[in-house]
């Protein structure tokens, strides 16, 4: 398998900023080639995020000293240096807002904030966690007011004073508090929740009794149709617009939370760094499941600098708590396959040594951190068991997973010959929790699974002849995902485009005839690829895919591949049709399905078996 380390990501950062805030590309403009591979969020949080967050172990119960104490744990148990840096505050921190502005910090929970001269700084804070080589995450809204004043009303630490003094979300003072955050306390994380935008319309009982002002909802929970995608939008890439004016570019993180709501999964990569897929996590295996798959589908968006958020870790937490190691293991190799954030959750002052050395498994931390940032695709998936396999920066690399999601024992066999390796002479598997090698069973990789059991592999030959587009989807980036030609919402559980399935979720069938490999897309969609690999030819079968023969009421389809934005090749068709292309030389190739037609309904399509060969 080629080399596949990324680029260097800073010299990258000038061409990117210049579409760093810039609107979405729409409908037929957004189907021209810009011979760039242009994931225009900042592109500096390399590998994924890695820390602790208070809110699964204290909800608003957040005071200093827990922090600090959780901050100690961190250095002393090896957690630090094994990755996890970022500490961060939620919701909970804040008192109210003043006439001026400015947000005044509790300081009954953070003593060190109480100034000389009466004003409230979380800078003291900032210091001593930056002291310990640690990093500082804070937390807003993006809307007026917080979800602890909408979910946990008998909090005693929710904002206080008038309704004025109590909108301590970021709504109308982006600048203001970007400033004071990033500026004057001197941050590196900011999480921003999205309450402010879907909890308080005025409907709302706290809202008609005059405790808040309403705020017509830009969202509605599990209603895309009802949600304003586009001013929610719009309301993140001013914040990061403002964050961007007061912090150098590079360094800092912006975690957007809006719980995968207002189809943040398939923008969420162009305002911020990480955006949560799913509603919150809590410490159950169904939940924990549920969570991985909101992003599992979503390999194609995420990659360095921008990755897919299935929320913190519960490690340590109910049924991932010592009683729960084989859990506590699959739980970190789900969320490592993933490329995800690791942010800890739990009390770590007294989570148990075992849990620990667990959340430090160095190999594992390594398979999320690696530096190509491509997200696990799904191989196989048979009732309860499932393959993952992730493709590494090291030529030849791939982490497999398997994973038995059910109750009962169960075996899985994997054969080698779906890791698309050069050979399968010379092939060698190391169990990254046993720390032993394993030998293949002939020319597969079996195991029987414990219930909940994950086994986490690196698996090691030889780099193949071709590199098929599914394996490298952090090179793969959605530019125009089709979705605004249709003018409308997706139906629920579509994911405008991904690997080896149609956007619907099927098997990628085209013309009868059905292929393990591709990527799946909706008609009037981009595709820019970054080839960090020099090769010779580009080649795939191109078709609607059969599932939606009767929408396109056998429209010819115009498919165009790109190389640095010249076109290098052009064919309208309603049948199936293969493509063969040099791309000697080229460093972004840009596949475009174009149909001007208007369809009965989405219109799906495949680039199957899509390959670059040396
Ligand atoms: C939720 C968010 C949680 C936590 C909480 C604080 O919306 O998803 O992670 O931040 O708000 O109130």
């Amino acid at each position: 398998m080629p080399h596949m380390s990324p680029r260097p990501l800073r010299p990258v950062l000038a061409s990117l900023l210049a579409a760093a805030f810039a609107a979405a590309p729409a409908g037929a403009a957004g189907l021209q080639p810009t011979g760039q591979f242009s994931v225009p969020a900042a592109a500096y949080v390399a590998t994924p995020p890695m820390g602790w967050n208070p809110w699964n172990a204290f909800r608003t119960e957040v005071t200093e000293a827990k922090i600090l104490a959780v901050a100690d744990t961190l250095k002393q148990s090896g957690l630090a240096d094994a990755g996890y840096r970022y500490v961060d505050i939620d919701d909970g921190w804040w008192l109210r807002r003043r006439a001026d502005g400015r947000i005044e910090v509790r300081t009954s929970m953070f003593p060190s904030a109480a100034m000389a001269d009466g004003q409230t700084s979380l800078r003291p804070l900032v210091d001593r966690l930056h002291a310990l080589d640690l990093k500082a995450g804070l937390y807003t809204d993006i809307g007026r007011n917080a979800c602890s004043q909408a979910w946990d009303a008998h909090s005693p630490n929710l904002p206080v004073g008038s309704v004025a003094e109590r909108e301590i979300g970021s709504l109308e003072f982006q600048e203001q508090d970007m400033r004071l955050f990033f500026g004057e306390w001197n941050i590196d994380l900011l999480k921003v929740d999205a309450c402010g935008l879907a909890d308080f319309g005025p409907a709302k009982a706290a809202v008609k009794a005059g405790q808040f002002r309403a705020l017509a909802p830009l969202m509605v929970r599990a209603h895309p149709e009802r949600s304003d995608e586009g001013k929610v939008e719009g309301l993140y890439a001013s914040l990061a617009k403002a964050i961007a004016t007061v912090r150098p570019l590079g360094d800092y993180v912006l975690s957007i939370c809006t719980w995968g709501e207002a189809s943040v999964a398939d923008w969420g990569r162009r305002q911020g760094n990480a955006w949560r897929t799913s509603a919150d996590i809590s410490a159950t295996w169904a939940s924990m499941l549920r969570n991985f798959d909101s992003a599992e589908q979503r390999a194609l968006y995420a990659g360095p600098g921008h990755w897919n958020d299935p929320d913190m870790l519960e490690i340590g937490n109910g049924e991932f708590d010592a009683a729960h190691l084989t859990q506590a293991r699959a739980h970190l190799s789900l969320w490592a396959m993933l490329s995800a954030p690791l942010i800890l959750g739990a009390d770590l002052t007294r989570m148990p040594q075992e849990l620990i050395d667990i959340a430090r498994n160095a190999d594992v931390v390594a398979v999320d951190q690696d530096p190509a940032g491509n997200q696990a695709i799904t191989l196989m998936r048979d009732g309860d068991t499932q393959v993952l396999a992730k493709t590494l920066a090291e030529p030849g690399a791939v982490a497999v997973a398997l994973v038995n999601r059910g109750e009962r024992p169960a075996g899985v066999s994997l054969p080698l010959a779906r890791l698309r390796l050069g050979a399968q002479a010379g092939v060698t598997v190391r169990d990254l929790w046993t720390h032993q090698s394993r030998a293949l069973a002939g020319d597969a990789i079996a195991m029987t699974l414990a219930p909940h059991e994950t086994a986490l592999l690196l698996v090691k030959g030889q780099a193949a002849p071709a590199q098929y587009l599914d394996r490298m989807p952090a090179s793969v980036n959605v530019a125009e995902d089709g979705r605004a030609a249709l003018g409308r919402t997706l139906p629920a559980g579509w994911v405008p485009a991904r690997v080896d399935a149609a956007p619907s979720g099927a098997a990628l069938t085209v013309g009868g005839k059905r292929h393990q490999d591709g990527i799946g897309v909706l008609d009037n969609s981009r595709l820019e690829v970054r080839l960090d690999q020099p090769y010779s030819r580009f080649l795939a079968t191109a078709g609607v895919l059969d599932e939606s023969r009767a929408a396109a009421r056998r429209h010819a389809i115009s498919y165009r591949v790109y190389g640095d934005g010249k076109l290098l090749l052009e064919k309208r068709s309603a049948a199936p049709v293969q493509l063969n292309v040099p791309v000697a030389g080229v460093r972004i190739l840009e596949l475009v399905a174009a149909d001007s037609q208007k369809a009965a309904g989405p219109v799906a399509l495949a680039w199957a078996d899509a390959r670059l060969e040396h």
